[in-house]
């Protein structure tokens, strides 16, 4: 047995000013490289949801994709990409969502996911929720069952998993940053 439980936290870098002054960056690349604490987020972010019979990940354009298929293979569901507008090459549901200048825009294929399909949704990291909660509409948009959504990292000043909660959607996050 383990004497010292690896902690998560110590495996995310802190990046001061990026990408602007004042901003402290939680770059989750280091977790990614280090075997370990990879296995180990997946395992803690997969575990309450093993026989709730999830029939597709959805992974959020680009981290969330990492993150969305190492968990869709422990779960045996399949893979849904919520991607950045322009991306998908068939019919699509689109939903525009909030920056902190401006919007953007992300994309899902019509045919992903079908009526009733229960839906778990993954990113690497909430902050203000907007980009998950746009990607909850269109999960919801195509008749999903969205079970929950899931994150290794949770900033919340920032108040992102209070936003989706409030949708009703029960959220996960193993790491959080003041
Ligand atoms: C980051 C992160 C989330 C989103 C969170 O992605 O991976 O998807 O921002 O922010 P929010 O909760 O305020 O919406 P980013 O937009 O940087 O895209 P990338 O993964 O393609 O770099
Ligand atoms: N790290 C990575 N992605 C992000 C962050 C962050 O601190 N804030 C918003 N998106």
């Amino acid at each position: 047995s383990e004497t010292v439980s690896m902690n998560l936290a110590d495996s995310i870098r802190a990046i001061p000013d990026y990408p602007r002054p004042g901003i402290v960056f939680r770059d989750i690349t280091t977790l990614l490289g280090d075997a370990r604490a990879f296995r180990r987020a997946v395992d803690e972010l997969v575990q309450p949801f093993a026989g709730l019979k999830i029939a597709k990940i959805a992974g959020i354009e680009a981290r969330g994709f990492i993150l969305g298929g190492a968990v869709a293979h422990q779960l045996s569901a399949g893979f849904v990409p919520v991607r950045k507008k322009g991306k998908l090459p068939l019919e699509t549901l689109r939903a525009t969502y909030a920056l902190e200048y401006g919007t953007d825009e992300i994309e899902i294929h019509r045919d992903a996911v079908q009526p009733g399909e229960r839906v778990l949704l993954v990113d690497d990291l909430i902050a203000t929720g907007g980009t998950a909660e746009a990607a909850v509409n269109l999960l919801a948009g195509l008749g999903a069952e969205v079970v929950a959504a899931c994150f290794i990292v949770d900033l919340p000043e920032l108040g992102g998993a209070d936003k989706i909660r409030r949708l009703g959607v029960p959220v996960r996050t193993l790491v959080s940053f003041g």
